[in-house]
């Protein structure tokens, strides 16, 4: 069977150095997809001016950003470092927003660090002039800690908006089959159970996710390199619920390129930035592979595949033995 994954791009500067070379963008570039109008640039989020360019004087009605966020960058950065430079791009993201918007962030909560950077970041995000709607958590697959500790296995999502946003409710079913029977509840003179009254037959996501499919290397959608990689999933139900077709979707840390995957899959526009060339390529060349193929992902190859080979050496290293995405960064 073909297989011939790229091994983790933040652990294997050698094979980062020779994708570098096949990278269309460089800093400060623009990508503008000539057939559904997404943007891509090789941008800092925390640079306004180039975020400007980015936009060109459209707004976006929906944001979702998933900054990155790990121990290793706390070894560099302090907590408070960390949060202000994430009021920086919350900062530039509204700006380029319409009044009534929304806003959605995945963050990480350190359990061996106070739970942060999440309680400092909420904190700080009271000085915008945005309303709080939810606190959403997925439920991971895989977890860690599982020897001293309650497993971790989960992932936040803050959920804010401006104004009165859209919020298409039906967005928000699953398919998860209406089970369980209780709350009953006297009707017409009659004790009814759930079941009878309910409309639908399957149960709402709520504000916990429990039917995510973490991504790990078996799943077509997933795309070998990245190593922080979002469920399509999660990302086409946030998209569903708080965006119309043709608005424009934002993100600025496009990594494998979900947010731009699921914006044209649902019909929005996505502009999105990286600051990473590689992770840009990799990001259009996910859209281009989807318009080609059907695939969401390379389940048993990669992205530049065309370009360069792997050594058998780095092939044998390449093959994760856990999901990508059990890592937190
Ligand atoms: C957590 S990942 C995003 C994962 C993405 N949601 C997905 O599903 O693939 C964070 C990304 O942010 C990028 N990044 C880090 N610092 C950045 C910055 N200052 N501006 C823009 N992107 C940045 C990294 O290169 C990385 O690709």
């Amino acid at each position: 069977m073909h297989n011939n994954p790229l091994p983790r791009l933040d652990e294997d500067s050698e094979v980062y150095q020779r994708l570098l070379k096949h990278c269309r963008l460089k800093a400060g570039d623009i990508w503008i997809d000539p057939i559904s109008g997404h943007r891509v640039g090789c941008i800092d989020a925390t640079d306004s001016q180039a975020i400007t360019s980015l936009m060109g004087g459209q707004l976006a009605t929906l944001a979702i950003h998933d900054p990155p966020y790990n121990l290793v960058a706390f070894e560099t950065r302090s907590v408070e470092e960390y949060v202000a430079w994430c009021k920086k791009w919350v900062s530039t993201s509204l700006r380029h927003m319409t009044e009534d918007c929304s806003l959605y962030v995945w963050l990480g909560a350190d359990q061996k660090n106070h739970y942060q950077p999440l309680p400092d970041f909420m904190v700080m995000m009271r000085d915008f002039q945005i309303q709080t709607r939810s606190f959403i958590t997925v439920r991971n697959q895989r977890g860690y800690g599982t020897q001293k500790n309650w497993m971790a296995v989960r992932q936040e999502l803050l959920y804010y908006v401006r104004g009165k946003p859209v919020f298409n409710v039906e967005a928000e079913y699953t398919d998860i089959p209406k089970a369980l029977k209780g709350y009953y509840k006297e009707v017409g003179g009659e004790i009814t159970e759930n079941l009878q009254r309910s409309k639908s037959d399957t149960i709402r996501a709520g504000n916990v996710w429990l039917d995510i499919q973490q991504v790990f290397y078996r799943l077509q959608e997933n795309v070998s390199g990245c190593y922080a990689q979002k469920p399509l999933k999660s990302i086409r139900r946030i998209i569903d619920a708080s965006s119309r077709k043709s608005d424009v979707v934002v993100d600025f840390f496009a990594h494998s390129g979900t947010t731009l995957l699921a914006a044209e899959m649902a019909g929005r526009r996505c502009f999105t930035a990286d600051i990473d060339p590689v992770f840009c390529e990799m990001a259009i060349r996910r859209l281009e592979h989807f318009r080609a193929s059907g695939h969401t992902g390379w389940q048993n190859g990669h992205a530049f595949e065309q370009d360069i080979a792997m050594s058998s050496s780095t092939e044998k290293q390449a093959e994760p033995t856990v999901p990508i995405q059990a890592t937190l960064i």
